[in-house]
């Protein structure tokens, strides 16, 4: 049905109830418009899994530059200060320094060489390199859980594994203090991505936390360039960007801050999200512990139907850049499209009983939680050994794990862009 069509399914996407469980309008939106116009927010929201990869193919009409859409949530936050909280933001902003896009808001050919000298980062021989620190970690936080019983899985392991993974290989001093900091401004800088309404205090430390991060980053990037060493701050600060014409030079400070930025926002609560979710499905399938427990391989397909069936990147933009169409659907030039990752993972047409986790499903890894095409998420190899390893060790460790019976059940954040469990209390036994 066409935007122009009189009839138009009166959906609000944006409703707490639809944030919290969206799946039952993706259902609606991929059977009655597959692309439905959400005149409030003047977006057409892609939900059927063969047209979200019709649009990341067709990257010459759908452009990833939707940096307008994120400046434009930014700007409505802004606009709910005070007269003295803008003045006093406007101080803080001058302390900035400006971000360039850098690879997941470019088109090719600027997106291809950021990300070519990125993905250096994220080689089979660097994740296999990393594979000692990540078991390090997930091992430290199983000791703290054992003998508790009873605790919060999100805090006592969903957010910290994933944010110390990613600060080892950033190469985060280790020390108390750069480590609180930088768990503290890591967390902040996600939160924004949340787009949930923020009271405009926090707004402004939010901002000053921003710059303080910057600083934080800037410092140790000009360390390395000094004395490199074996992370991944050294090997960027150390890479040379080939331009246009073929000329070798540095990246800027601000180019570093930006690939930095998307490791943070993009890797951090997404996988924390994730470890979440799979905990949350082990809990309401008691039977799945005993099928999985010492089997990598099964875990490895339980991870990838956690992510089809719970998607942490819910949905992200495409800008239309000529008068087009997708599925017959009618689009003009300057359109925003908002493709569903949730909505297309859940898609009957691609996936037998979408609405239920199967470790035996055959190409669970068809899931599109990770996207696909040119933007496919480059940080995936090191999600995936996390997530596996993860459970691998949580089940090697633990039985019994259910829902806290004191508490009630976990809801999401109701959030357009990030789905991810605040907190989930859970019981079990150590084995
Ligand atoms: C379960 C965890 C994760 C999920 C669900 C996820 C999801 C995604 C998605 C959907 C995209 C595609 C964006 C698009 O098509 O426009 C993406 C891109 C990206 N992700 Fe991830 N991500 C995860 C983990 C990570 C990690 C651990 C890192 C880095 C440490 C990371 C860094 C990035 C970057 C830099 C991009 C941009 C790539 C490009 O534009 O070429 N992600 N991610």
């Amino acid at each position: 049905m066409s935007q122009n069509q009189e009839v138009e399914l009166e959906i609000n996407l944006f409703s707490p109830e639809n944030m919290i469980d969206p799946y039952p309008v993706y259902k609606l939106l991929r059977d009655e418009e597959p692309v439905h116009y959400l005149r409030d927010m003047n977006l057409h929201v892609v939900t059927r899994y063969d047209l979200l990869r019709d649009v990341i193919k067709r990257t010459e009409e759908f452009s990833s530059k939707y940096d307008q859409f994120m400046g434009g949530a930014q700007m409505q936050m802004f606009n709910t200060l005070s007269d003295d909280q803008k003045a006093e933001a406007f101080k803080i902003a001058q302390g900035m320094i400006d971000i360039p896009p850098t690879m997941l808001t470019l088109d090719e050919p600027e997106h291809t060489r950021y990300r070519s000298l990125v993905s250096k980062l994220f080689t089979g021989g660097q994740v296999k390199k990393s594979e000692a620190d990540v078991r390090a970690v997930i091992e430290e936080n199983i000791t703290a859980m054992k003998g508790k019983g009873r605790l919060d899985f999100m805090e006592a392991f969903a957010f910290p594994v994933p944010l110390e993974i990613i600060s080892d290989r950033l190469g985060i001093p280790a020390d108390k203090q750069s480590r609180d900091f930088f768990y503290e401004a890591a967390t902040s800088a996600a939160a924004a991505l949340k787009m949930a309404p923020v009271p405009p205090e926090q707004i402004l430390i939010r901002m000053k936390t921003a710059v303080d991060l910057q600083k934080f980053l800037i410092r140790l990037v000009d360390e390395c360039r000094q004395k490199p060493k074996d992370d991944m701050i050294s090997i960027l600060a150390n890479s040379k960007l080939t331009e246009e014409e073929g000329r070798e030079r540095d990246l800027t400070h601000g180019e570093i801050l930006s690939v930095l930025n998307q490791f943070l926002v993009a890797g951090h609560e997404t996988t924390a999200s994730t470890f979440g979710w799979a905990m949350l499905v082990l809990c309401d399938n008691p039977d799945l512990e005993d099928q999985l427990r010492g089997d990598e391989k099964r875990i490895k397909t339980f991870v990838e139907e956690v992510l089809r069936f719970e998607a942490p990147v819910q949905g992200l933009p495409r800008v239309v850049t000529r008068d087009t169409d997708l599925g017959g659907y009618p689009l003009k030039k300057g359109d925003m499209l908002m493709l569903r990752y949730g909505a297309a993972n859940r898609d009957e047409r691609q996936f037998n009983e979408p609405d239920k986790i199967n470790i035996h499903r055959e190409k669970a890894g068809m899931q599109m939680a990770f996207g696909s095409g040119v933007h496919f998420c480059i940080g995936s190899p090191l999600a995936r050994q996390e997530l596996n390893i993860g459970f691998y060790e949580l089940l090697s460790n633990f039985k019994n794990f259910q829902l806290d019976p004191t508490v009630g059940r976990p809801v999401a954040d109701p959030s357009f862009i990030l789905r991810a469990l605040p907190e989930l209390r859970v019981t079990y036994q150590d084995i």
